[in-house]
């Protein structure tokens, strides 16, 4: 993955940097590492710079922190650090891990006093971050290994494995962990009643004619079109809804465990039920071999509530007179999202998801008494942070409130990591290739049958 390559390159020009700069010990100053530093460290960028975790450095120790303490003053001041994006102006969100304004003073007088260490002994004890599995899982389920080739495009695969579940099972937490991240760009899992019309524990490809720069104007998603299709193992094709279920976990980059649990709540995985894996694999210039696992929690009891995960598009996406986005056009709007919620929910997640051209991203809700709020802006969206944003205090949705989601893209040569400004661009599943998927989560009561929850004028993948 490109991105590996960046990271070493990041890590060996930030050593430089820092050796260049011969910090050394100011006398006398009232910031240090043990006592200033090391708490923010811990609460604000240790979930990902840690041993094991997706930042390229760790900053768990003095020794390994110290080295870089310049170059944390430049990415907290430019706010680079730690990834966020959401518009303050609008909700409050239990995952936010920007820095206040005093934090960033703090650290950054501390590289400006060369970075001292202090007593040790007025250092927090460090935090037990868990190792492997995040959730202790009480069930797994091991996919058979795939051999994903050194290069090449690799369309989206749709991998079918049973989930192993004898009985109706309230699970409240799920894990998806590649065991090879950097090949690996996403996998969503589905659940569905077991049938015997789809092969397991192979893959099955999305077939597509792709141009010699690698579009494929008009196949975005299968079930919208012809010239898409699912092909199995020995060529025959595959109905799209064979493979289509509701989404229960999902992995990507930096995006945590779903943990159920924090909202009281769970999701009813049926006796004898499949687990599908949608699948995008990336070539890293060797072949790898991938096992992907996924771990569930198990609720003691039936839960009073449960979790729905849905991702919805706009109903137009797959059509390519409509959603074309021109060369070079520097904020090009995506028709909208548009859903009703048929019952009572609460909403507590959300995750705009864009490819390298996406530009912002907004949710809004008009409720039934025609009061309408902003619940998510993301005005400068990234495509290397997938975040999702957990909201601090879950919003009531009573039935009849419609949610609109609005988004921009950005297909000048200004934009960063664009991968070609002057193609028009179409939906499609490769990163070259655009998406407009606003995620949300929401909870109802558990009774509630969830594939009537919500309404949109169209639907791929989702709930
Ligand atoms: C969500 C994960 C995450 C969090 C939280 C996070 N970082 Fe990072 N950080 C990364 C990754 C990944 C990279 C390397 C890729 C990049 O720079 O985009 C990185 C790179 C950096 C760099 C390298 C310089 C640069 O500009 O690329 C510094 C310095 C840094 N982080 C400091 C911090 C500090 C200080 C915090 C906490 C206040 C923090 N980070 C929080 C993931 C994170």
């Amino acid at each position: 993955m490109q991105r590996r390559t960046v990271f070493l390159a990041i890590g060996l020009l930030l050593v430089l940097f820092a050796a260049e700069g011969h910090p050394t010990e100011a006398q006398g100053s009232s910031v240090s590492f043990a006592k200033d530093v090391m708490p923010i460290l811990q609460k604000n960028c240790q979930a990902c710079h840690r041993a094991g975790e997706i930042a390229p450095m760790s900053f768990e120790t003095y020794e390994n922190t110290r080295p870089y303490a310049r170059a944390i003053k430049a990415a907290i001041q430019s706010r680079k650090m730690p990834p966020w994006f959401a518009d303050p102006q609008h909700g409050r969100f239990a995952n936010d891990r920007s820095l206040t304004a005093a934090e960033i003073e703090t650290l950054s007088r501390w590289a400006d006093d060369g970075a001292p260490l202090g007593d040790p002994r007025d250092a927090p004890a460090p935090i037990r971050w868990p190792e492997g599995w995040q959730i202790a899982p009480d069930h797994v389920v091991t996919a058979p290994a795939q051999t994903i080739p050194a290069e090449g495009t690799i369309e989206w695969g749709y991998l079918l494995v049973p989930s192993g579940f004898t009985k109706d099972t309230w699970v409240s937490s799920i894990e998806v962990r590649p065991s090879s991240r950097a090949a690996v760009h996403h996998v969503v899992v589905m659940v569905r009643p077991h049938s015997s019309d789809v092969p397991a524990n192979v893959v099955l490809w999305e077939q597509k004619q792709r141009d010699a720069k690698g579009t494929a104007p008009g196949q975005a998603f299968s079930s919208a079109s012809r010239a898409s299709r699912i092909l199995g193992a020995s060529g025959e094709s595959v109905n799209r809804s064979a493979v289509d279920g509701p989404v229960a976990g999902v992995y990507v980059p930096g995006v945590p465990p779903q943990d159920y649990r924090t909202h009281g709540a769970a999701i009813l995985v049926r006796a004898n039920s499949d687990l599908v894996l949608q699948v995008h694999y990336q070539t890293i210039g060797k072949p790898v071999s991938e096992v992907t696992r996924v771990g569930f929690t198990i609720a003691k009891e039936a839960p009073a509530r449960q979790f729905v995960t849905i991702v919805r598009q706009p109903a137009s996406i797959s059509d390519p007179k409509i959603f074309r986005i021109p060369a070079g056009d520097p904020n090009w709007p995506s028709p909208p999202l548009e859903a009703v919620f048929n019952a009572d929910a609460e909403l507590v997640w959300m995750m705009p998801h864009m490819h390298a051209r996406g530009k912002d991203m907004t949710y809004r809700l008009t409720y039934p008494d025609g009061r309408t709020e902003t619940i998510l802006h993301v005005p400068r969206y990234d495509f290397n942070w997938q975040l999702g944003y957990d909201v601090a205090e879950p919003i009531k949705v009573p039935k009849g409130t419609r949610l609109r989601v609005d988004a921009h893209f950005d297909n000048s040569a200004a934009k960063r990591g664009n991968p070609d400004p002057t193609v028009d661009v179409y939906a499609g599943t490769q990163t070259w290739e655009e998406m407009m998927n606003p995620w949300f989560g929401v909870i109802v009561d558990s009774r509630l049958d969830v594939r009537t929850l919500v309404t949109t004028t169209a639907v791929q993948g989702g709930a």
